[in-house]
C-alpha cells in the first residue's frame, strides 16, 4: 500500500509498458486470457523518457497498476551508449515511478540478474549485495535505486534472466533456426543461470500487479542451466541432428562482459511460482513467430 500518495488504488486498467517487446507481448496475451483489463504502449504511443508524454498517459488512463516493461535492452549496445542505456533504464524508470507515486497507480518493474556481478558460484538472494560488470547492469540498478528512492518498499522490483519466446529474436529461436541449418553448434558452457519462458513471467507479473504486492522478487525458471544446456534442450525438442558441443566465454567474447554465474535464488516468501523453463521451449518452439 502506497501510504505517502494517500491515495486508493483506482479502478483503472493494468498499464504495460514496452508492450511490442518479448515479454510485453506475452503480458498482454496473458491479461487477456485471465480477463483482466489491460492497456500495452510502446515507444511510439508515448516515450518513457518524456514527462509531458508520460503524465498525459497517466491523466488519460488512470491506470491502477503499471508493470513497467519498457527498457534499453541491447546488452553489448549499452558499452557503447552508456547515456542512452541510463537516460532509458535509469531516468525513464524514475519517471514512471514518480508518476505512480502521485496517482497511487502500483507499479511492478522488470529487473534483471545483471545486477549482480555474477561471481558467487550459489547465485543471490534478493538483498545480497548488487554489483554490476556491464553498463546494462549498472543502468537496470539505477532504475531499481530510483523506484526505490521514489516509492521504497511498496513498488515490486521483479528481476528476472535469459528470456526467451516464440517470438525472435531470443536465444532459443537462434538456436533452432541454426541447428535445423547445421550439424554441430558451439555453445558457452561455463556460465551459469535461470532460463525463463516470457509466459511464465507475464503469469506472475500480473499477479504481483493485480495482487499490489511490493518488495524485491526473483522470478526465474528452474532448474539452474547453462547456455549449452539450453541449446541441448532446444534441439532435443526439434528432434533434429545436431551435436551441441560445449565451448567457453573465453572462446566467445562480446563488448559486455558476461557473468560466469548469474543464478537467481528465491527467498521471498510472496514471490509467485514460476514453471519449468523446459516447458517454455517446448511452447516456444510449437508457436514459433519468425522475426519480421
Ligand atoms: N531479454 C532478456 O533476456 C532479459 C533478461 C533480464 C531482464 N530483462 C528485462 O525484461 C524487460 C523486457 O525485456 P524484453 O526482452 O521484452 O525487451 P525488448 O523485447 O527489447 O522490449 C523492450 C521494449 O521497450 C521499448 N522501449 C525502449 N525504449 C523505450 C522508450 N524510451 N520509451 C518507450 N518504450 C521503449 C522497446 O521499443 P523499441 O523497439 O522501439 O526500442 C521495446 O518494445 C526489460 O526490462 C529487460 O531489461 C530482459
Amino acid at each position: 500500500m502506497n501510504l505517502d500518495a494517500d491515495l486508493s488504488p483506482t479502478a483503472g486498467p493494468l498499464l504495460v509498458t514496452g508492450a511490442h517487446g518479448q515479454l510485453g507481448t506475452h503480458v498482454l496475451e496473458a491479461a487477456a486470457l485471465r480477463g483482466i483489463e489491460i492497456i500495452g504502449v510502446d515507444r511510439a504511443d508515448a516515450d518513457i523518457t518524456d514527462e509531458h508524454q508520460m503524465q498525459a498517459l497517466f491523466d488519460d488512463l488512470h491506470p491502477s497498476a503499471v508493470i513497467h516493461c519498457a527498457a534499453y535492452t541491447n546488452v553489448d549496445g549499452a558499452e557503447a551508449d552508456r547515456e542512452a542505456a541510463f537516460r532509458i533504464n535509469g531516468e525513464g524508470s524514475r519517471l514512471i515511478a514518480q508518476l505512480c507515486h502521485e496517482t497511487g497507480a502500483h507499479l511492478v518493474a522488470v529487473s534483471t540478474d545483471y545486477v549482480f556481478p555474477g561471481t558467487h558460484p550459489e547465485g543471490y538472494a534478493e538483498h545480497d549485495l548488487t554489483g554490476p560488470i556491464n553498463v546494462y547492469g549498472e543502468s537496470k540498478l539505477a532504475g531499481e535505486c530510483a523506484i526505490r528512492d521514489v516509492l521504497g518498499e511498496d513498488a515490486a522490483i521483479a528481476r528476472t534472466a535469459w528470456l526467451f519466446s516464440a517470438q525472435a529474436p531470443n536465444f532459443v529461436q537462434t538456436i533452432a533456426k541454426a541447428a535445423r541449418e547445421r550439424d554441430v553448434l558451439d555453445v558457452v558452457d561455463d556460465q551459469h543461470g535461470n532460463p525463463t519462458w516470457c509466459g511464465h513471467l507475464a503469469e506472475a507479473l500480473l499477479t504481483l500487479a493485480v495482487e499490489r504486492i511490493g518488495g524485491t522478487h526473483h522470478l526465474v525458471g528452474q532448474p539452474t542451466a547453462t547456455w549449452r544446456d539450453l541449446a541441448q534442450a532446444v534441439v532435443d525438442e526439434l528432434g533434429v541432428e545436431c551435436e551441441v558441443r560445449p565451448t567457453t566465454s573465453e572462446a566467445f567474447v562480446r563488448p559486455a562482459k558476461r557473468a560466469a554465474c548469474s543464478i537467481l535464488r528465491v527467498t521471498n516468501p510472496q514471490t509467485p511460482e514460476m514453471g519449468d523453463w523446459r516447458e517454455g521451449v517446448r511452447a516456444s518452439l510449437q508457436d514459433e513467430v519468425p522475426v519480421g
